[in-house]
């Protein structure tokens, strides 16, 4: 199917918003050390962004989940693809996600981390569609609210192209 990307957000306002985030969480982390779970693939390019702009000391593990489905939408059913390397007991673990949009992914994976006794989890997300959410989920730190359009870029994927983008796009079929 043909298919374009029309830019939503910039390359500009995308490093912007995310040098602005990094300094917030230097702020709340002041004092402390802050463990990154980034959550693949989406997450990553988002992740070493991000970890680039803060000042504390960071430490990073990676973890994949995949919900089962069609591209464009998640099934809720959530299978851990790969698990973290390290125990999270003690540690003050920021999740980095690329987007929630049901927030089914995220309330499970949230769940399932604060079961491994962490001092504390937040959530920092790049972008987020409160239009389509089903589970509630606390995001702490938000690069940017968006409407309900499948977007790609930044890590985010349509089929696993895309990721590359140095910007935020929407897909437009016609
Ligand atoms: P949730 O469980 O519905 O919140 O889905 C979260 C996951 O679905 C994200 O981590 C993405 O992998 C994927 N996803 C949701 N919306 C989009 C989108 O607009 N573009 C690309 N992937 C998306
Ligand atoms: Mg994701």
């Amino acid at each position: 199917m043909a298919e374009r990307v029309e830019i939503m957000l910039t390359e500009e306002e995308v490093d912007s918003r995310i040098r602005e985030i990094g300094e917030q969480i230097s702020k709340d982390y002041a004092g402390r050390m802050v463990h990154l779970v980034c959550v693949l693939k989406g997450g990553s390019f988002f992740m070493t962004e991000l970890a680039k702009r803060i000042t504390v000391p960071v430490s990073l593990d990676f973890m994949s989940v995949s919900s089962y489905g069609g591209s464009t939408k998640s099934s809720g059913v959530v299978r851990i693809v790969k698990d973290l390397d390290e125990p999270l007991e003690g540690k003050d673990v920021l999740v980095v996600e690329d987007i929630v949009d049901s927030g089914r992914t995220l309330s499970y994976l949230l769940e399932l981390l604060r079961d491994r006794g962490p001092a504390s989890v937040k959530l920092c997300t790049l972008l987020d569609k409160p239009e389509r959410r089903v589970v509630d989920v606390h995001v702490d730190y938000t690069g940017f609210e968006i409407p309900d359009e499948f977007v790609v870029g930044y890590g985010l994927d349509y089929d696993q192209r895309y990721r590359n983008l140095p910007y935020i796009g929407v897909v437009r079929f016609d």
